[in-house]
Formats: C-alpha cells, sequence, structure tokens
C-alpha cells in the first residue's frame, strides 16, 4: 500500500481505504487526514538531516491537532509554538518543554512568563524591546535566540514572505551589532541561537542557503552560539510541480550549518499533503457566464484559495467517465469570495458526489472559523485502516459557548 492518497479500484483512498465510505459514516464536509504520510514526511526530515541530527520543532501553526502533535511526540518531534494556545496545546499533545521553542513578533508579558513558567528550550526574540521585557521577566538565565530578519527575496506569495526588510519580522542586519552588544549584558539572558524564518511555501532552495550563509558567518564572528535555527521548511507541490525534494534541502543546509547544532521549524511540508477535505456536491449550476459546482465546503473550512489565491487540486472521490468542463467550485457562504476553485478544469459532477480538495492538512483546519453560522467541521485519521475522529464536529452548542445575553437586552 502507498501512503496517503491513490486511486484503487477507481475509487480515492487514503491510506488503503475508501474516502465515500467515510463520508458515509462521518457526514461531509471533514477533513481527512493520513497518518501514514505524516510519519514519511516526518522521516524524510530526521533521515536527510542525520548527519547533524537537528531538533525539528514542527511548526504548531499548520495545524494544532493534539493527535497530530501526538504522533509527532512519539517520533521524536519538538514545537515551534508562537502563542500561549499553542503552547498548551502542544504540550497536551506530549511534547516535551526540552523541545519547544517559543516564536512571534508581538509576545505578551503573559506569553513569556509561560513560556518560563513552561520550562521551554528556547525563545527566540524578535526585536530588541522584547530583549528587553524577556531579561526583566526571567529570574534567572533562560534560553534566548534572535530572529534576524535577512532581507532576503523568498519568491513566495507577498502575504508570507518574512524576510525582507520592509517585513515586520526580526532584527535586521543594520541593527544587529547593537542587538548583540546589548543582549551580552543581560543578566537573565543565556544567548545561544540565531534564528530566521524567510516565508512559506517557498520552492527554491537559494534563499535558505542565501540565508544560511549570512547567519552563519554572523555566529562565527560573534563566537558565542550553538544553534541555528534556519526556521520554516519547504514548500510543497500543490500542482504536481518539480519541487526540490528534502533530501536536496538538506545537501545543501547541513554543509553550511555543521558547526553548529540545527533547528528546523517545518510545518507546511510536514502536514501539507497529508489531508484533503472532503466535500459533497450540493447543486450544478450553469449561467451565460459561467458553470458552478455548489458544494458543502466552504471558505470558513479553507480560505487559502480566499485568501491567497491558492491553487488546491480537486478529485473526485470515484472516477468515471465524464466530459471535462470549466468550472467554479464554491460553497454556501454569502459572498462571491466563497471559493475553492476558479475557472477550474475538471470533470462534470453529479449531484451528491464526493469531491476531495487536496494537500489540506496545513493551514486549512488550522484556518478554519465560524462564518455564516458554519460549525466547524470534523477532522478524522486514517490509523491501521481504520477512520479515527481526531476532533468532533462542532455542534450549535458550541456556537454560543462564550456568547452572553445580558440582564437589559
Ligand atoms: N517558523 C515560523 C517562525 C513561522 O512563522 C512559520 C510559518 C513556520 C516556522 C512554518 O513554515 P512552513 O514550514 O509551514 O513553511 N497561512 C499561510 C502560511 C503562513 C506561514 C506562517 N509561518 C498559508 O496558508 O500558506
Amino acid at each position: 500500500m502507498k501512503m496517503g492518497f491513490e486511486y484503487i479500484k477507481g475509487h480515492l483512498c487514503c491510506d488503503g481505504i475508501r474516502i465515500d465510505g467515510v463520508a458515509e459514516k462521518i457526514g461531509t464536509p471533514f477533513y481527512l487526514y493520513s497518518k501514514e504520510a505524516i510519519v514519511g514526511n516526518f522521516t524524510s526530515y530526521k533521515e536527510a538531516f542525520s548527519e547533524v541530527s537537528p531538533l525539528i520543532c514542527y511548526a504548531a501553526k499548520a495545524n494544532a491537532n493534539i493527535a497530530i502533535f501526538k504522533l509527532l511526540a512519539k517520533l521524536g518531534s519538538g514545537c515551534d509554538v508562537c502563542s500561549q494556545g499553542e503552547l498548551f496545546l502542544a504540550k497536551r499533545g506530549g511534547i516535551p518543554s526540552k523541545k519547544i521553542v517559543f516564536n512571534g513578533n508581538g509576545k505578551t508579558e503573559a506569553d513569556i512568563k509561560m513560556a518560563i513558567k513552561e520550562k521551554v528550550f528556547l525563545i527566540i526574540a524578535d526585536s530588541i524591546d522584547e530583549l528587553f521585557l524577556i531579561d526583566s521577566i526571567a529570574k534567572e538565565k533562560i534560553n534566548v535566540g534572535i530572529r534576524i530578519n535577512p532581507g532576503i527575496e523568498p519568491k513566495t506569495h507577498p502575504y508570507v514572505a518574512t524576510g525582507l526588510e520592509k517585513s515586520k519580522f526580526g532584527i535586521t542586519m543594520a541593527s544587529l551589532n547593537n542587538a548583540i552588544s546589548i543582549i551580552r549584558k543581560m543578566e537573565n539572558i543565556n544567548f545561544i541561537c540565531l534564528s530566521f524564518h524567510i516565508g512559506s511555501q517557498i520552492t527554491e532552495l537559494s534563499p535558505f542557503v542565501e540565508s544560511a550563509k549570512k547567519l552563519v558567518s554572523f555566529a562565527k564572528e560573534i563566537g558565542e552560539i550553538k544553534y541555528i535555527d534556519i526556521g520554516g521548511g519547504l514548500g510543497i507541490p500543490y500542482n504536481n510541480e518539480n519541487f526540490p525534494g528534502i533530501s536536496s534541502f538538506a545537501k545543501e543546509i547541513v554543509p553550511i550549518v555543521k558547526d553548529f547544532k540545527l533547528i528546523i521549524e517545518p510545518g507546511r511540508s510536514i502536514v501539507g499533503n497529508s489531508a484533503c477535505l472532503v466535500t459533497r456536491v450540493l447543486y450544478l449550476k450553469e449561467t451565460k457566464a459561467k458553470r458552478f459546482i455548489i458544494v458543502d465546503a466552504a471558505m470558513n473550512d479553507l480560505i487559502r484559495p480566499a485568501l491567497y489565491n491558492s491553487f488546491h487540486r480537486i478529485l473526485p472521490g470515484e472516477l468515471r467517465e465524464q466530459e471535462e468542463i470549466v468550472a467554479d467550485i464554491v460553497g454556501p457562504i454569502c459572498e462571491d469570495g466563497d471559493f475553492l476553485a476558479r475557472e477550474r478544469k475538471i470533470n462534470q459532477a453529479s449531484l451528491s458526489d464526493i469531491l476531495c480538495i487536496m494537500d489540506a492538512g496545513t493551514y486549512s483546519f488550522s484556518m478554519s472559523s465560524n462564518y455564516n453560522g458554519r460549525a466547524r467541521c470534523p477532522e478524522v485519521m486514517v490509523i491501521d485502516k481504520k477512520p479515527c475522529v481526531i476532533r468532533k464536529r462542532e455542534t450549535f452548542k458550541d456556537l454560543i459557548r462564550n456568547q452572553l445575553i445580558p440582564d437589559g437586552l
């Protein structure tokens, strides 16, 4: 059996079991995860970088389901967290504190206090002001790194290009010497790491290589650095593009960082291809201008197409001889931004067909919402050929859980 998603006898399967069968049981829409894909992706990182035994800190924001944390913890993963909530979830999922790095450009006092209380391995400071705050809160020496903004073009969507000089993240090269002289005088800071994260869905190696070289040469100059953190991982192919794989990523990076301990924070490349959003066709509509396939999943379940114009392949649950059409695949939400694909060449669907929106393991459920009063959908993972619910479908009760009607209304 191949891990992940493949057609078996004309039916799309996840880790060997038919997706339409799971849909009958669970109801649509829902996210379906391949445990094998996650294990395979994490193992690829571990093996590719084995020469330097890195601390792999899975980026919690990619998908913060505690069952996924549990699986990754068992494989030896740590976590990159950027909020108290993510820290709480990572710990609940069994990620040990000594493998957690706390990132973020706007940490509050409460964030830093929790990070210290939970004894995370490393706090990565994003600004000089934050260094002062950490030093004032810490009562004893704690491990701190600084995030450098290397000013490098990552060639990705502008919303997720985080290492440009104009971006809000990190300390720029120009302020670095000042930051180092300040940090060295701080009593409660054990300055051990230089870090960068230049963006996400990066599909070329050169921006990583350039940034790593900049950091390493700076780290060698200043002396006290033990760890180099190269931020998130590689981008993934959403449309069968030919991208460098994890092993070529490692081949380029390892020789540059080999004199240091390496931290990597991959998110997308660990869970991205591990799931699809399973939806059912509700209606078909044809106007003079367009054809529409209206499905029961919507932008509240998967906002990436609407927000970044992202492409996700859409595969039928069952392969049938059908005419190829060009259609918009849209949800039931009351705005035109509610699309999962636009002008997509796709086989004509029939009412009640299952469609699977692929590569939806990352920044998908984690960015979902209750917009339009829609309960968030369940997450299911195939474990040993069984579909196991790892998050229940929300109910109406969940929709009003934190709402109050004060007296007088
Ligand atoms: N480390 C830091 C500090 C990060 O900010 C991120 C992602 C990562 C690691 C993980 O990067 P990855 O390996 O996943 O590329 N919502 C957007 C992506 C935002 C990424 C934010 N930071 C999307 O749907 O494409």
